[in-house]
């Protein structure tokens, strides 16, 4: 009896234990969940949501194992000088592919032209086609075999003479909506549903709120000292954009950093971006193109910081980004009127703000984040047999890139 009892005990205290165990061990999870997880897990939900909004996951669902079998991608060309074309690695697969959340994961990406044997094995081949050059053609080809034009400049950029490539591209990956596989620069995800919301070609925005004011931003504000910044490596560019900061330069002032200007900062440097949140009201993300659809990380990039960007391209901007998110200079009858309205906001710091009023609502994603979805999305056209039921050819993508497009 004595001893039962004792037992009994010992076995209640040891489950006791064991919910302190297990009680410690959610809260204990909750924290690393709640810190550590999260920031992760809103990006890879938010891709995830992006994949299944833009493609028909069902048809993957369907596939049998024999469609289900890697689909091996050779990069043929650098992209720049760079073999591993935003992938982190030389060689990606499944992992990268996990980690975007997406929905196929059977697609292998190489630089390494000897990894099958026989070039012809290949499902798909890219070329970076701003600098690719035809007569390094692989030697052999297969019927079946995707050639993929992939371009992320604007056809001004795009140094290779194009004509020469009739009848040998059958996908695109370009910035541009009629591609393929549509690539863009950066994203605007809302934050509650994780939902990619741009680029789209149809966007729905929440509507800018009138009244919005947030005093930390205020104070943000009071603290900038100039009115803008403008980074630039290329001075003589085919927009003519240097004009256009030229004559701003006779109304207000305007720090050029970069080759065009007298002042430095490190490319891509943490440092740089966050001095458009401390020193400036405006940033320059004039494009050094006018191309349609070409709309770059000159605008994402300053998004992501509190600066008001200065667009002036040709896309039609609220398929990019928030309603009052940015100025259009292309809404001004002349650079006066510009400089006027610059000027008021500057003065009127409580109407500054409100050009942030998206923020609670929405995360800007740029590089690399933005360009590896592309990647995702190639692969779920490689697995999707009605898209691969069809023939894929550009006759002429010279027509196609460069024709009326700038
Ligand atoms: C290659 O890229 C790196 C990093 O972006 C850069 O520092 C370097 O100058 C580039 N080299 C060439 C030859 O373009
Ligand atoms: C390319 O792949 C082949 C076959 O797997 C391998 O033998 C070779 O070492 C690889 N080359 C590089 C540079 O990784
Ligand atoms: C590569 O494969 C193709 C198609 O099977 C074949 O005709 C060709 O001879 C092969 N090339 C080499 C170098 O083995
Ligand atoms: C490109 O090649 C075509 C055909 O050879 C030629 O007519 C055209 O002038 C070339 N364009 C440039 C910019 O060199
Ligand atoms: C902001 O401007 C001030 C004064 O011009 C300068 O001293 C400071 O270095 C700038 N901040 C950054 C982060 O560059
Ligand atoms: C790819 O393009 C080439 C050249 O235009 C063409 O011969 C081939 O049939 C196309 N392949 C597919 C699968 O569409």
């Amino acid at each position: 009896m004595y001893i039962s009892r004792r037992f009994l005990m010992t076995a209640l205290k040891s489950r006791q234990n064991i919910f302190t165990v297990v009680y410690v061990s959610v809260i204990l999870f909750f924290l690393y969940y709640r810190f550590v997880l999260n920031e992760y897990k809103v990006t890879s939900l938010t891709l995830k949501k992006y994949i299944m909004r833009h493609h028909d996951a069902s048809v993957i669902q369907h596939m049998n194992e024999e469609q289900l079998q890697v689909k091996n991608i050779l990069f043929w060309t650098k992209f720049w000088n760079k073999t591993s074309w935003y992938l982190g690695s030389d060689e990606a697969g499944k992992e990268l592919l996990e980690s975007l959340n997406c929905p196929v994961t059977n697609c292998f990406f190489t630089h390494n032209r000897t990894y099958l044997s026989n070039v012809t094995q290949y499902d798909a081949i890219l070329f970076h086609g701003a600098q690719y050059l035809k007569d390094q053609s692989p030697n052999e080809r297969a019927s079946d075999q995707l050639y993929v034009f992939a371009n992320l400049e604007s056809p001004y950029l795009t140094v290779e003479n194009l004509t020469r490539y009739k009848n040998f591209y059958n996908l695109t990956m370009t910035y541009r909506f009629d591609s393929d596989i549509p690539w863009f620069y950066g994203r605007i995800v809302e934050k509650s549903t994780s939902e990619i919301i741009a680029p789209s070609m149809n966007p729905t925005w929440k509507e800018p709120e009138s009244n919005f004011y947030d005093p930390e931003m205020h104070k943000i504000v009071l603290r900038k000292k100039t009115a803008m910044a403008w980074f630039a490596s290329n001075c003589k560019s085919a927009s003519k954009r240097e004009d256009l900061v030229n004559k701003l330069q006779k109304f207000i002032d305007v720090d050029i950093y970069g080759k065009c200007g007298k002042l430095h900062c490190e490319k891509n440097s943490m440092l740089c971006y966050d001095m458009l949140t401390t020193n400036y009201s405006f940033y320059l993300s004039f494009e050094n193109s006018i191309c349609r659809d070409y709309i770059t990380e000159k605008l994402y990039r300053p998004l992501t910081e509190y600066i008001i960007p200065i667009v002036f391209n040709s896309g039609k901007m609220s398929l990019y980004a928030p309603p009052n998110s940015y100025i259009d200079a292309n809404d001004f009858d002349s650079i006066e009127h510009l400089v006027a309205h610059l000027k008021f906001l500057m003065s009127n710091p409580k109407e500054y703000v409100k050009y942030f009023w998206w923020k609670k609502y929405y995360d800007v994603v740029i590089d690399p984040a933005s360009f590896k979805i592309g990647f995702c999305d190639l692969c779920m056209k490689l697995n999707n047999p009605e898209f691969m039921e069809q023939k894929h050819m550009y006759p002429d993508i010279h027509s196609w890139w460069v024709d009326g497009m700038c």
